[in-house]
């Protein structure tokens, strides 16, 4: 069992001969320690205490490592080249139709057949100066794959912040005009599944809207209100509330539409919280939208790195995001990345413990 080290700080490398290529580090930053895995740049572990100094894994990630090159889960990884569902696969870019891969359905999903959370990311950087550590990913995505236009070069660095912040930065630039909508797609069981569900978390979400969805899980370009509907999130709401709502989707599966900001300010997305171990976590954005998603498919077929199965509900994804399908709806937020242009976005997991959760929900801070 990892414990909590001696010294603040610390930055560590691991490489396993049996998987050549794969490289893990492992950030540890005053108490929180987070783990990282070169396939999809995914997060294998996030480790806190809980109130009673419990120290505990509360991500959900794959105890067998070859899953991460094959699984429709998306444990923790980076996910691209765009997030979520386009609606046929399909999309007009400057007067010319685009053809994505198929991989859901009748729809494209998460990046593909094979996105960006399945291929091996290089590690570019890896350091500490005392203060925070910083690991930092790329990967080149060659002109046509998964059918995306251009040569897009991303990268991702994580930053451990000492004050149980870890913050994601994402940039890329393409050769030609192609769309870009880059998340995480990290579970979160904020008891390190000690509870095997999270059905007794509250949430609490920065969004008075959300767009809606048709029955192949697509976006349909409208925008509706979350009030009187299990979606009103604006003040905490425990999951078990409305998870049993939604029919065909076995839980919660919505994009909410968070509250804009001035540029350069992240939003206070959410905050989801468990009441027994007081642990605490805060999503801030630079980004338009949250995708909620309750692990509604799980089948207690993984056993997680854990030791134990992952069940339905076992945990919730929080996914700051584009809207989805924004490339079919002009309406939305442009998410066509053109040559010469740097996307840019930010996302922070702040971890606490309950008490320790200062300032108003709208809250909005700065990152430089
Ligand atoms: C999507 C779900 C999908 C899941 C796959 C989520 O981001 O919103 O619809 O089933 O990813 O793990």
């Amino acid at each position: 069992m990892h414990k909590i080290q001696n010294e603040n700080i610390s930055v560590d490398l691991v490489r396993d001969p049996s998987h050549p290529g794969v490289v893990q580090v492992r950030l540890y930053n005053r108490g929180i320690t987070v783990d990282v895995i070169n396939i999809g740049c995914a997060i294998t572990g996030i480790y806190t205490s809980d109130r009673y100094g419990n120290y505990k894994n509360i991500v959900a990630a794959f105890g067998d490592i070859s899953f991460y090159r094959v699984n429709d889960v998306y444990l923790g990884a980076v996910v691209g080249r765009y997030a979520n569902r386009i609606q046929g696969g399909c999309f007009l870019l400057d007067g010319r139709e685009v053809r994505l891969s198929i991989n859901n359905g009748h729809n494209h999903l998460h990046g593909g057949v094979e996105g960006f959370s399945h291929k091996l990311w290089s590690l570019v950087s890896l350091q500490h100066n005392g203060t925070e550590c910083r690991a930092k990913f790329s990967y080149t995505s060659p002109d046509g794959e998964e059918g995306y236009p251009g040569e897009l070069i991303a990268s991702v660095e994580y930053i451990l912040d000492g004050r149980g912040r870890l913050h994601l930065l994402y940039e890329a630039v393409s050769s030609q005009s192609t769309p870009v909508n880059l998340t995480n797609h990290t579970y979160f069981n904020l008891t390190g599944f000690e509870d095997p569900t999270v059905l007794g978390h509250l949430l609490t979400i920065n969004a008075a809207s959300y767009t809606e969805k048709n029955a192949g899980n697509t976006s349909t370009g409208i925008i509706l209100p979350v009030a009187e509907t299990p979606l009103d999130f604006r003040t905490p709401r425990l999951l078990a509330d409305g998870i049993g709502c939604f029919g065909a989707d076995m839980g919660y599966d919505h994009n909410f539409v968070l509250q804009q900001n001035p540029e350069n300010t992240l939003i206070r997305a959410a905050v989801l919280q468990e009441p027994a171990t007081g642990r605490s976590l805060t999503v801030y954005t630079s980004k338009p939208g949250l995708q909620v998603y309750t692990a509604n498919y799980w089948d207690g077929s993984i056993t997680g790195i854990q030791g134990k199965p992952y069940i339905r509900h076992g945990a919730v994804a929080l996914e700051t995001q584009a809207f989805p399908g924004s490339v079919r709806h002009r309406h939305f937020p442009d998410t066509i990345l053109r040559p010469g242009e740097i996307y840019r976005a930010t996302t922070i997991f702040a971890f606490s413990l309950g008490d320790e959760i200062q300032g108003q929900h709208n809250e909005a801070i700065s990152h430089n």
